[in-house]
């Protein structure tokens, strides 16, 4: 596979971190993914991609519901995990290793196309974009789920960006809802919905240790805490809780469809 910087990082990075990914995790949580199938319409037995699936989480479920998934990541470990807890829950999965950029299917194979909490990794989330529009069939549909930032709220965007730089550096950019939608209409794909929830973080230990912060660089994401301006902190409500820092995160759940042929 020939990568670049930005995706090299984020395979060495999820490669080394695999184990933080899989049971306990807080992706294991699938309600927002849930939410969001009961708004796409799909066959009984959909064939289905989920990019970077991580620790396979969005993928499982998918699975679960009776439909053929293909789980891909750039990372094998984190595949290898995946297709584990595949086999423990009784599911018959597909995994493949390849970027999310350059998807290695046919065109108008997928009835779905998912993405969870890993955009802001892509080096070009605009490739990723029209890749999954041209692998999907017209009416298929692309579900994004990731962490943005509002429109028009540069002072927090460069904030969290630092933010998530420090933590963990194969953080590439968060997208805000209208830059998605721009991705989606120049590939072809309708928005059906596209809605920002905050998302709580609840324990910054837990954030450091899923992606091995190292001290000096924890240090720095303190100091961002600390010197937030009032705006930054209205943006991420971020706040002190019995001793520990919290912050609210906006996650969009994009929903868009590949138009049908008139
Ligand atoms: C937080 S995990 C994903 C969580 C998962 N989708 C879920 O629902 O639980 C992020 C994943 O993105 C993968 N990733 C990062 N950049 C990638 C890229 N350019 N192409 C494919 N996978 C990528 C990483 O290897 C990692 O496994």
């Amino acid at each position: 596979m020939d990568l670049d910087p930005i995706q090299q990082a984020a395979q060495e990075q999820f490669a080394r971190q695999s184990s933080q990914y899989g049971r306990g995790h807080i992706l294991e949580d699938v309600a927002d993914v849930r939410a969001a199938l009961s708004q796409i319409p799909l066959p009984a037995h959909a064939t289905v991609l989920d990019v970077a699936t991580g620790g396979g989480h969005t993928g499982l479920l998918l699975a679960s519901l009776g439909h053929d998934v293909i789980l891909a990541d750039l990372a094998q470990p984190m595949l290898d995990r995946a297709a584990r807890l595949a086999a423990e829950r009784g599911l018959a999965v597909t995994t493949r290793q390849h970027a999310a950029e350059t998807l290695p299917y046919p065109d108008e194979h997928f009835d779905l196309v998912t993405c969870r909490v890993a955009a802001h990794h892509f080096s070009s989330p605009e490739s990723f974009v029209r890749e999954s529009a041209r692998v999907l069939r017209p009416g298929g549909c692309f579900l994004l789920i990731d962490g943005s930032v509002p429109d028009d709220q540069p002072e927090a965007e460069a904030w969290i960006h630092a933010l998530e730089k420090w933590r963990d550096p194969s953080h590439h950019r968060f997208l805000t809802p209208r830059a998605w939608r721009v991705l989606c209409g120049r590939a072809g794909l309708a928005v059906q919905s596209a809605e920002l929830q905050p998302l709580k973080q609840p324990n910054l230990d837990w954030y450091f240790a899923a992606a091995a912060t190292p001290p000096e660089n924890r240090r720095e994401v303190l100091k961002l805490i600390e010197t937030a301006s009032a705006q930054v902190r209205a943006a991420f409500r971020l706040a002190e809780e019995d001793g520990k820092i919290t912050w609210w995160w906006p996650r969009l759940t994009l929903i868009a469809q590949k138009s049908r042929p008139t």
